[in-house]
């Protein structure tokens, strides 16, 4: 008789996102659904391994020479060399010459807060593509902050996230729902939304310079940060849009999770095969913080 498999089996793989289906055995119709449901894949080849990255945020943060004596410090830190995810800090528009020459050499890559979407002309005040692709190698697309005080949408984020692509940078999206679109049970929906524009937007050979960042607007800055089960949740959720939208390619993708992330805690999140890394804001001002949420994608940790 043929090997069943069923909902429970589905939903135990949860946290790893895959669930592998020997040869000749039978899902049963509710179990692909909850798969669908919680972007669980069902395949009888072995799971990607998706690269890593902890990315620092600066936000609006710093002083020069503040910035100045992070960036030398990171690039100095031993520890980092040793760190098997890719590292990135995203300082504001006037550091980044300095911090491209500060960090030559160093580990860490280097990338911008946002960019405009057209390509130069009469914009006041914004940063186009061209003149971030010699700078840096990522770039921030539709965090919720540019969301919120700069009415951004999901349209213009991956109009943005094109140009970004187009350019040759590293396109890390956010997504995230509030915390009223939370509690009225519509994060899903939320996420659809925000990520319906990726098939349009990802040309053939570019989603392996696309990352998801998936930051919940309630944790980011509140001290509150996801559980490691909502976090897998939402992952998996966005893990079956990329798939959907994008094909096999979608399970490349690296999908970071970002709000309130500190060093205490990093090492348990770090170890779900769903969370491919970190977006950090306020512990990335701070040396030791940083340094040590990196620290859970150290090389020895497997
Ligand atoms: P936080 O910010 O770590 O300070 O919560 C995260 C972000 O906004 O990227």
């Amino acid at each position: 008789m043929a090997q069943v498999i069923s909902e429970w089996e589905v939903r135990a793989a949860a946290s790893s996102g895959f669930l592998m289906v020997p040869e000749g055995a039978l899902v049963t119709p509710l179990a692909r659904e909850v798969a669908r449901d919680l972007g669980i894949k069902l395949g009888s080849r072995p799971r990607v391994e998706r690269r890593k990255f902890v990315f620092g945020n600066w936000k609006m943060n710093l002083s020069l020479d503040a910035a100045v004596w992070l960036l030398q410090s990171l690039a100095g830190a031993p520890e980092l060399r040793s760190c098997r995810a890719g590292i990135g800090v995203f300082p504001s528009y006037p550091y980044l010459v300095l911090a491209k020459a500060l960090l030559e050499g160093s580990c860490i890559g280097l990338g911008a807060q946002d960019l405009h979407q057209e390509k130069e002309g009469a914009f006041t005040g914004e940063v186009s593509g061209s003149m971030l692709e010699s700078l840096c190698q990522y770039v921030l697309v539709g965090h919720s902050e540019r969301r919120r005080y700069r009415d951004e949408t999901s349209d213009l984020v991956w109009k943005k996230a094109k140009v970004a692509l187009a350019h040759g940078l590293t396109a890390v999206v956010c997504v995230g729902e509030s915390a009223r679109d939370r509690e009225g049970n519509r994060t899903s929906v939320v996420l659809r939304e925000q990520l319906a524009g990726v098939s349009a937007a990802v040309a053939s050979g570019e989603a392996q310079r696309l990352i998801v960042a998936y930051e919940p607007i309630w944790a980011i800055g509140t001290g509150r940060r996801a559980g490691r089960s909502e976090i897998e949740l939402a992952h998996g959720q966005i893990r079956g849009l990329l798939r959907s939208a994008l094909g096999d390619v979608g399970d490349e993708i690296p999908i970071l999770y970002g709000g309130s992330v500190q060093p205490d805690s990093c090492a348990e999140l770090a170890a779900s095969v769903s969370i491919d890394g970190f977006l950090v804001g306020g512990a990335s001002l701070d040396e030791d913080s940083f340094v040590g949420i990196a620290m859970a994608f150290r090389e020895t940790n497997g």
